[in-house]
Formats: structure tokens, sequence, C-alpha cells
């Protein structure tokens, strides 16, 4: 998997979801769809076959957190729905990460990326003190999460692009890194803080940048796309 732009689908339902990536369809290669807990829990399964179906690539974004178990049964689950890329909470512990991995690989040795989120970027350094009672600089504990994930074979982390370079530099140049928080130069932050343009995202390093509202609610979808895949791609 080379650089992409991958398209957040946060949306309620099926057929929002389906009106939006049909105005793709004139496209040569359909974009990275990644799907959400809230379209997964309102449609289920299905929704990731017919949107695998029209040709787009998935990221599967559930965050799994459970008993090592558990996570490996689940997985296995989602490695037969063949997505591209899955995910799950690097504060699942090595163990759970390493369950992961054996569940989401098939019968045949193939299976999903997996990456891992670090620190949900809701928490913040309070938060984590004194809910978490980890008493570390946010940073060390984003990068300590990161390079566990790495021990236990995963495939990268979801980061900030700010943090793309050092996650490369203590991970190594193949390890990913998948990354929210994309804006352009001139549009509305909304609820995301620290933000990057697709071409800065580019400059710092990220192999994947995640893209929603910039594409989702522009007034031309496919053009904001095709803007994200030429500032960051080509
Ligand atoms: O609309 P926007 O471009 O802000 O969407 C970003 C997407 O990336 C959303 O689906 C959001 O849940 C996800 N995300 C994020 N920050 C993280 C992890 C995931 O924005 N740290």
């Amino acid at each position: 998997m080379g650089k992409d732009v991958i398209i957040a689908c946060d949306f309620a339902d099926a057929r929002e979801t389906l009106a939006f990536l049909n105005r793709f369809s004139p496209l040569q290669n359909r974009p990275f769809a990644k799907i959400g807990m809230e379209l997964f829990y309102a449609e289920g399964p299905d929704m990731v076959r017919r949107i695998r179906d029209m040709g787009h690539p998935i990221f599967l974004d559930l965050k799994l957190h459970d008993i090592p178990n558990t996570v490996k049964k689940a997985m296995a689950v989602l490695s037969r729905l063949d997505v591209d890329l899955c995910n799950l909470h690097a504060g699942g512990g090595r163990p759970m990460m390493e369950a992961a991995l054996e569940g989401l690989t098939r019968p045949d040795g193939t299976r999903p990326k997996l990456i891992a989120v670090t620190m949900l970027t809701s928490t913040d350094q309070t938060v984590m003190e004194r809910d978490l009672l980890i008493g570390r600089p946010l940073s060390e504990v984003v990068m300590h999460y990161a390079e566990t994930a790495r021990e236990a074979g995963l495939d990268g982390v979801v980061c900030s692009p700010l943090e793309a370079g050092l996650v490369h530099e203590r991970c190594g140049g193949s390890f990913l890194t998948v990354t929210p928080g994309i804006r352009f130069a001139d549009s509305e932050k909304g609820d995301q803080r620290r933000v990057t343009t697709p071409a800065d995202a580019r400059a710092l390093g990220s192999d994947y940048i995640v893209v929603g509202r910039p594409i989702t609610a522009a007034a031309d979808p496919v053009a904001a796309y095709q803007k994200c895949l030429e500032d960051f791609v080509l």
C-alpha cells in the first residue's frame, strides 16, 4: 500500500453513505473509505460488503479493546469481511495486540493491515494523570504505545501528521502512520485543534491521511477529494 487519501464516511445510515460514495463512480479508482462505529453499528457488516463490492478499499475503524481471546475471535470475523485496514487500542496491551494479529490472519496466511490507536486525541495530560493515573508526558506515552504496537507485530498507528516523523524514527520507515486532523488552508477546523494541510502531511511523512468533513461537507466532494490526492499523493 502506497500513500493514499482515506475518506472518513461519518454518515448515519446506508442511504446517506451510498448517495455520497456514488458521486465517485466516474473515477477510475474508487477512494479508500473509512467506516466507523456509528455507521457499522447502524447498518452492520452488510454495509461493509456493499462498499467493498463497489470497489472501495476499506479501513474498518472499530477500535477494538477487550481481553485477548475476545479480540482474537472478533478479528477473525472482521478478516472475513475482506477489509484492507482495521484497528484496535494499543492500551489493551501487547498480548491483546498479538492475539488480534493471530485472529486476523486467514488460513492462507493473508490478513488486513492492523494499526493501533495510541492515546485518543481527546485524552489530554490532565485526563491521563487524573483518570488513568499515568504520570509520564503524553508524547512519551504515545511513542511508547507505538513502539509496543510495533513489537507486537502491528503495521502502524493512527497519529497526528506532526508525530509521523518521530514515529518513523522510533518504529521504522515502513511502520504506517495514518493521520487524521487534515484541513485545507482555507477550511473550517470544526472540533479539530491541531490541523495540517494535505501538502504539509506529505512533507511530514504521513503514509495515509484520513479526511472527513473537508471532503464530505464540501460543495463538490469529488473535487475536494481530487485536491487532496494532488496535494498528498501526486
Ligand atoms: O471530519 P474530520 O476530517 O475531522 O474527520 C476525521 C476522522 O478521523 C473522523 O472519523 C474522526 O473520528 C477520526 N479521528 C480523528 N482523530 C483521531 C482518531 C480518529 O479525527 N485521533
